[in-house]
């Protein structure tokens, strides 16, 4: 196992941070929230090459998270993580607590216009603006030459990608692919809250995804009849309580109207108390 530094005050981390800068180190940045699967570990893989130090951070964001969402029973256990980290090469963990991060009087957020506002955004108020807000922070903290996120969350990176470019942050954007269970499940790390009976039923988000490119695959360009195909196989499932299903443009995810070049299917919704969400690229 590697030796691995763990960072909980933002006054040591960006000062090491600083340092290193200096010191010419190119610095890797993913960012997390720990309970941490292949699906973080693959973006550790991902930005590796691209740095000298890899830093991951671990830290349950208060501000991204609504009043009646799972904060409170989110899934933390730290030593777990630091073992994964160390195993997998990481160099450093900044992992505060959150009055470090957002201390008494704190009063500044970050928001990304429109694209914060629909889908994700729509079913879950103040989200993005909780998600900009950490990352920019971190950014500040941990000075990355390079971060890199998940496709797996392709509205977070779609806006965080726009922060990025908005505010002319010299920061290399990184995107690595969704990591999946055999059966299709995307990787996350509210799985564990499915009951037994449950689990089965989540591969419903993929074959409707699968659906919605099959039918694009045979020739069909009409968005309208796409979401159809989906929606059909969500209508099989009616433990499933959808709270959106659609083909939008990668960047703006504005609804497809014709497909042609890439576009991104997209689903979202509960089962049981558990909110899953998943998407797939498809390239005509
Ligand atoms: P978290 O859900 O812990 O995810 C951390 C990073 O891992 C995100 O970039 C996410 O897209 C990526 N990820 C999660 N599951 C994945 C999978 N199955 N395959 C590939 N990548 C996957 O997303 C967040 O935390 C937070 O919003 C954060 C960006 C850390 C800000 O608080």
């Amino acid at each position: 196992m590697n030796e691995i530094l763990l960072f909980r005050t933002v006054d040591q981390m960006q000062s090491t941070s600083l340092r290193w800068r200096r010191e010419g180190v190119r610095i890797g940045l993913v960012p997390t929230m720990g309970a941490l699967h292949e699906g973080h570990l693959s973006l550790i893989d991902l930005v590796r090459p691209h740095c000298d130090r890899l830093v991951v951070s671990v830290f349950v964001n208060p501000t991204q998270f609504g009043p009646t969402e799972d904060f409170d029973r989110y899934p933390r256990d730290l030593d777990r993580d630091m073992t994964l980290l160390a195993d997998r090469g990481t160099d450093a963990i900044f992992a505060p607590e959150a009055r470090e991060v957002y201390p008494a009087g704190h009063a500044t957020f970050v928001e990304v216009e429109g694209l914060s506002s629909v889908y994700e955004g729509a079913i879950r108020p103040g989200h993005f603006r909780g998600v900009c807000t950490i990352v920019a922070k971190l950014y500040n903290i941990i000075l990355p030459d390079v971060a890199a996120f998940g496709q797996k969350d392709a509205q977070q990176a779609a806006v965080l990608r726009k922060l990025t470019r908005d505010l002319h942050l010299p920061i290399q954007f990184l995107v690595g692919p969704t990591v999946r269970e055999a059966d299709g499940l995307a990787m996350s790390s509210r799985n564990s809250y499915l009951k037994a009976d449950e689990r089965p039923k989540a591969t419903v988000l993929f074959r409707a995804l699968k659906a919605g490119e099959a039918s694009i695959r045979a020739g069909e360009r009409q968005g309208d009849k796409v979401r159809e195909a989906m929606r059909k196989v969500i209508d099989q499932v009616p433990e499933f309580k959808p709270d959106y299903s659609d083909i939008v443009w990668p960047e703006s995810f504005e609804q497809v109207d014709e497909v042609r070049g890439d576009v991104l299917a997209i689903v979202a919704g509960r089962i049981g108390s558990v909110r899953l969400i998943d998407n797939l690229t498809v390239t005509v």
